[in-house]
């Protein structure tokens, strides 16, 4: 059965370009009802411009799809709450949101100026927090949302030059985990991707060379099956970038228990490290209390 969104309305923050316009068209040609919100600023997210919006409308009424252009920045609590009014205003509710809108200003920790820090939290995990707040309780009340998080390798993992951005993507990880404890049951289910692709974002690290396999459509394709109704995945964080698809998870090892009521030394943790650090049968947990349930559990049973 080939996957449908007629009937769904989807909201795309920042589809003015790259990965959301691909996005954006995606739904809309698969039946959805659009909301393509972008600012149409820098890279940097300065400036704006009502033009990518509307150029992405366009593209999608041309090919007989439906979809309004929204201009808002992500960025502030009236913005994340007027993207979703357009969506209810026009279309009646949202069903999906794709927290994609993002931006960029590369500098080593030692020479970043701290606003250049607060922009990208603002945009990348406040944006998605505004808009997510915005969707939430019409979805818990649909007892029906598909929520993905835009995060990335480079707060996976950490890159050089990154500190704001890394932060911020790694947010967004948090951000999904606790979700995922509030609307799974209510079938509102909220995943995360770490993308690769060649947009303006990463045309200046990357060989156009790559441009047809690092197209945006490789990322779309994951979102269209985790924002399906047959989907029933919830918290998952994947990769995906040019034909590549890999779930990510957070795992802890089984860890070492110091016997006896005694807390143990600097030195009694530096000898056991080998045991501590030991990743052999290392395991994912599916809430921090479950975390806490194993432990007392291994306690019990030391
Ligand atoms: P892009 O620059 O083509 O698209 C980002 C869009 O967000 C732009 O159209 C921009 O105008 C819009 N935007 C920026 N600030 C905004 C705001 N405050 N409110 C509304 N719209 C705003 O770049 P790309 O690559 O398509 O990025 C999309 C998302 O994917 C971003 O969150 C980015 O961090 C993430 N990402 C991209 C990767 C890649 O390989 N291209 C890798 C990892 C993450």
């Amino acid at each position: 059965m080939s996957i449908s969104f007629d009937g769904r309305v989807a909201v795309v923050t920042g589809a003015g370009s790259g990965l959301g316009r691909s996005h954006a068209k995606y739904f809309a040609a698969n039946g959805a009802k659009v909301v393509v919100n972008d600012l149409g600023g820098s890279v940097a997210g300065t400036g704006g411009s009502s033009k990518a919006a509307d150029e992405v409308v366009k593209e999608i009424t041309d090919a007989g799809g439906k979809a309004v252009a929204n201009y808002d920045s992500v960025a502030t609590e009236e913005g994340g709450a007027n993207i979703i009014k357009t969506a209810v205003d026009n279309f009646g509710k949202v069903d999906i949101l794709i927290n994609n809108a993002g931006n960029v200003r590369d500098k080593s920790f030692a020479k970043m100026d701290l606003k250049d820090f607060i922009s990208l939290m603002d945009v990348h995990l406040m944006g998605a927090v505004y808009c997510t707040k915005a969707a939430w309780p019409m979805m818990l009340e649909n007892r029906y949302g598909r929520i993905v998080m835009t995060s990335s390798a480079a707060g996976l993992y950490g890159t050089h030059g990154h500190t704001n951005y890394s932060s911020a993507k790694i947010s967004l990880i948090g951000f999904m985990n606790a979700l995922k404890q509030e609307g799974t049951s209510k079938n509102v289910l909220v995943n995360s991707v770490a993308p690769m692709a060649l947009t303006r974002m990463t045309e200046e690290v990357m060989s156009p060379k790559l441009a047809p396999k690092m197209k945006p459509e490789y990322v779309t394709a994951l979102i269209g099956w985790l924002c399906s109704e047959e989907s029933t995945l919830a918290g998952e964080i994947i990769e995906a970038g040019m034909g590549y698809y890999s779930k990510v998870q957070i795992v802890e090892a089984p860890g070492y228990i110091f016997k006896g009521d005694e807390v143990p030394t600097p030195e009694q943790i530096r000898d056991h490290w080998g045991d501590i650090s030991d990743m052999t049968g290392a395991q994912p947990y599916p809430g921090a209390d479950d975390v806490i349930r194993a432990v007392f559990g291994k306690l019990k049973a030391s």
